[in-house]
């Protein structure tokens, strides 16, 4: 097994984490300041590798998703010193790196954007989607992620430039090799730094059609014109994989290193697409993202049925991973909040995500239970939220400052955060909850800390059990000899569960309990479970 299988990984969204040098925005040299929060000390979080979002230089059109300099760092996060210092200092604590590669397109400040732009025949024209307009009007119907066309006429020259996100975003000919050979490059320059891993972004999106043959359109898909269209000529073509496999080939000649792509579900909840970029033989991706729990509804069934689905898709070393929360959706304790039982939830769903088979990704912040507010609308710094406000939180409102104690500032900066600390961070937070054995924070850790020393939790097989009454979500780990059930309550009401995989007439040690309980009782036919009790019991 590979490091990044046994692995619970920690994304964090380094404007949010900590700021060290109070301008109010988070920085590398905040991260390393609280590296001993994530490892390394006996109470410490326990997480194993941390991926960042962007943290190169960029006029944050998309705050680092639009990069004007590969080989660089922001000077709002640090410079390549600090950087190389957190890369130290994390693997000092047994904490890997991961970076996110943002390659589908650069920001119109890339000096390669700048040159592509300049001239039809400047010699990086072709390294962007440069198209003449067709009767006086864009090249096709195709539009951007975030709204509005796709297509950006340039004065100068009289072409359109294709833009999958942002007009700041234009995006790479990925058919260009001359594109290809200056990113893998750049891949080859952070991967002799010593990082250990990347995360794609949209790394589905690389390859466009290229006749530009227009989406087939159906209203009646989403809510937004963007959703009206099956992207199948602008997204996932073919010719995707063959530069994935490029790049895992770069990746294969390093040792131990990992990748993640970000492959949205079609339909959402659904796993064939992303298992597909695993690559048919497993020369791909060495995972691509599962955002169903992002969908689920807060019952049993519905996150099993995406389980189950998973499990279809990645069978025996095909790797499953689990996320409940990013920087691109509200936060799962937003999503399901109820009246005073939000933390309970919060700890069934952290039980869930803890005891599957697959890697984990936390959100920085989930494990002390942050939730998602709505900004005033003159603070909203995401271009993507001014849309949606007053309906939404939007990214923003995931994206809140890490809520370290109930200082007036979180203990986040002596500055003025970037974003308002609008939500509840004088109770929520981390000097609160730490050494706080009811805590969510200390509830994290003794479930990361158990799937460290049971490694059936860690590798074992996934079996789902039938449950009667429909709000428990039962399954087993099976490793070997060693078998562990996991019983998980989604209601605050009590509910009776079968005990008919038990039958050893013997009672059964509990490894962990939401409600301190110490036995199963496998002598007797049920056990009942109390309202939002989670168990993981040995049984084998
Ligand atoms: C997906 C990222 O997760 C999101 O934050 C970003 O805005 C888009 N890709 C564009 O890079």
């Amino acid at each position: 097994m590979s490091w990044w299988q046994e692995a619970v990984i920690y994304q964090i969204y380094p404007r949010s984490f900590y700021d060290s040098n109070g301008d109010g925005v988070g920085d590398l040299q905040g991260i390393i300041d609280k590296l001993d929060y994530l490892n390394g000390k006996p109470d410490s979080l326990g997480i194993d590798a941390i991926w960042l979002s962007p943290i190169n230089p960029s006029p944050m059109f998309d705050f680092g998703y639009d990069i004007s300099d590969y080989e660089g760092i922001d000077s709002v996060f640090g410079d390549m010193k600090t950087f190389k210092l957190l890369l130290k200092e994390a693997h000092k604590r047994k904490i890997r790196i991961i970076l996110d590669l943002v390659i589908n397109h650069t920001s119109h400040l890339h000096p390669w954007f700048i040159e592509s732009r300049s001239s039809k025949d400047n010699k990086k024209r072709d390294w962007y989607i440069w198209k003449d307009p067709v009767n006086g009007k864009e090249p096709n119907k195709w539009l951007g992620s975030f709204g509005g066309k796709a297509w950006e006429f340039d004065e100068k020259t009289g072409q359109y430039y294709y833009h999958a996100f942002l007009k700041e975003q234009p995006d790479l000919n990925w058919r260009n090799p001359e594109v290809r050979k200056a990113v893998f490059k750049m891949i080859k320059f952070w991967l002799d730094l010593g990082v250990d891993g990347f995360r794609l972004d949209v790394v589905n999106y690389y390859i466009k059609d290229e006749q530009l043959r227009n989406n087939p359109v159906n209203i009646f898909k989403g809510v937004r014109p963007y959703d009206w269209q099956y992207h199948i000529y602008d997204r996932n073509r073919p010719e995707t994989h063959e530069i994935i496999k490029g790049f895992r080939k770069l990746l294969n000649s390093y040792k131990d290193r990992m990748s993640v792509g970000e492959v949205f579900q079609e339909p959402p909840g659904t796993a064939e697409l992303p298992a597909a970029y695993y690559g048919e033989k497993n020369d791909e991706l060495h995972m691509a993202f599962n955002f169903s729990f992002l969908y689920s509804k807060w019952n049993a069934g519905s996150f099993m049925k995406s389980v189950l689905e998973s499990e279809k898709f990645h069978p025996g070393t095909h790797w499953p991973n689990y996320t409940l929360s990013n920087h691109d959706q509200p936060r799962h304790y937003y999503r399901y909040r109820r009246r005073d039982e939000s933390v309970q939830r919060a700890k069934i769903a952290a039980m869930l995500l803890l005891t599957l088979r697959g890697t984990p990704f936390l959100y920085y912040g989930e494990e002390i239970g942050m939730t998602c507010e709505r900004i005033p609308k003159d603070k909203i710094q995401d271009p993507v939220g001014k849309k949606y406000w007053p309906f939404h939180p939007g990214r923003d409102g995931a994206r809140l400052p890490m809520s370290w104690n109930n200082g007036e500032k979180a203990g986040f900066t002596t500055g003025e955060p970037w974003l308002p600390l609008v939500f509840n961070h004088k109770e929520v937070n981390v000097q609160n909850q730490a050494g706080d054995a009811s805590s969510l924070f200390e509830f994290y850790r003794k479930l990361i800390a158990l799937r460290k020393k049971t490694k059936s939790l860690r590798l074992g097989d996934f079996q789902s059990l039938e449950s009667e009454p429909k709000q428990i979500m039962a399954y087993t780990r099976t490793l070997g000899k060693e078998k562990i059930l996991i019983l998980l309550n989604f209601e605050n009401k009590p509910a009776i569960f079968p005990l008919q995989i038990g039958k050893t007439g013997k009672q059964s040690e509990i490894l962990f309990s939401t409600h301190g309980r110490k036995i199963v009782p496998f002598e007797s036919p049920e056990i009942q479970l109390e309202p939002y009790e989670g168990i993981i019991a040995k049984i084998g």
